[in-house]
């Protein structure tokens, strides 16, 4: 039984294979629509979300199955005090497939252990968010037409965003990346991250100035300051509006640069930049649900 905990339980090979499955999905929907008939996904949310789990949602209704869970811990027996794993253990009785998102790092890991069915990590903590790391790479293959050579700057809150951390974990594996850490001091990328890339031979270069890398990038990846992982709510106020990307500071970047975000914004990108062709989060968002239903039909081994 197959789970994605961790953007490396899949292959290049088999990422590439999702992307094309997605983009098939996106061309020819129909031709999806009642491969999960009679299967199950729960969908359980110990920590907030929009988009992913309505994603998942549409990706699993889209696909002909059915769905379940709840989108806060309060409103499950957690609130009671039982284990994530009594949780899965008892919902693997109920579903075919599981996502799950929670606020500790390595939740979805313990639960995969004793899980009957596969469970997806759709976030843990500040550590990984691999699906939306498959959103991005499909994204990121429909503007650019590859996953080779370029330069993208990652800008915010770096220690904390988890889907920087699994996306820079997945392009380490594709070739001719160059990566810029843009982030103050205080919200660099962690050092296992910078650590794994060293080991594989690659280089990144670390600025806390947006200015002096926008005329490089291809792809600029914006994220949210963290608030929820802050231990003190004066460090959040003093970092939060560190980085506000305007159409003032877009005038020195590439035509051709694509400007990414996993969502949700708080004030990181004006709303005129959204009128801005090289911006494509929406995009992004809509990508999200195709690539879902790529995953869900492999780990659940179905076929059109
Ligand atoms: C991200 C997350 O939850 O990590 N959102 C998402 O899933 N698209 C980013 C964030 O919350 O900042």
């Amino acid at each position: 039984m197959r789970h994605l905990i961790d953007i490396t339980d899949l292959t290049v090979e088999e990422i590439d294979q999702l992307i094309a499955t997605a983009e098939d999905i996106l061309e020819n929907p129909v031709k999806y629509q009642d491969v999960a008939a009679h299967k199950q996904l729960a969908t359980l949310f110990f920590e907030p979300s929009t988009r992913t789990r309505l994603s998942f949602e549409s990706a699993m209704l889209s696909l002909g199955g059915s769905v379940l869970g709840f989108s806060s811990a309060s409103s499950s027996s957690t609130a009671k005090g039982e284990t994530v794993t009594d949780t899965i253990r008892t919902v693997g009785n109920y579903v075919d497939i599981i996502a799950m998102r929670h606020p500790k790092e390595g939740a979805p890991y313990a639960a995969s252990l004793r899980s009957p069915v596969p469970i997806i990590n759709a976030g843990d903590g500040g550590h990984n968010h691999p699906t939306q790391t498959l959103t991005d790479l499909l994204t990121i293959h429909r503007e650019r037409g590859s996953l080779a050579n370029f330069t993208i700057g990652f800008c915010g809150d770096l220690k904390f965003g988890r889907t920087v951390h699994s996306l820079v974990n997945a392009l380490s594996r594709y070739t001719g990346i160059r990566f810029i850490f843009i982030s103050p001091e205080e919200l660099k990328m962690p050092a296992y991250i910078n650590e794994s890339l060293k080991r594989k031979g690659l280089s990144y270069e670390e600025t806390e100035s947006l200015e002096d890398a926008m005329p490089q990038l291809d792809v600029l990846y914006m994220t949210r300051v963290q608030k929820e992982r802050f231990f003190n709510e004066a460090d959040y106020i003093r970092l939060k509006d560190i980085y506000v990307l305007d159409p003032a500071k877009l005038q020195n970047a590439k035509k051709e640069m694509c400007i990414l975000h996993p969502l949700p914004r708080v004030n990181e990108i004006a709303v005129a930049v959204d009128d801005d062709p090289r911006a494509r989060y929406f995009e992004q968002v809509r990508n999200g649900k195709f690539i879902r239903m790529a995953l869900i039909m492999k780990l659940l081994d179905l076929k059109v």
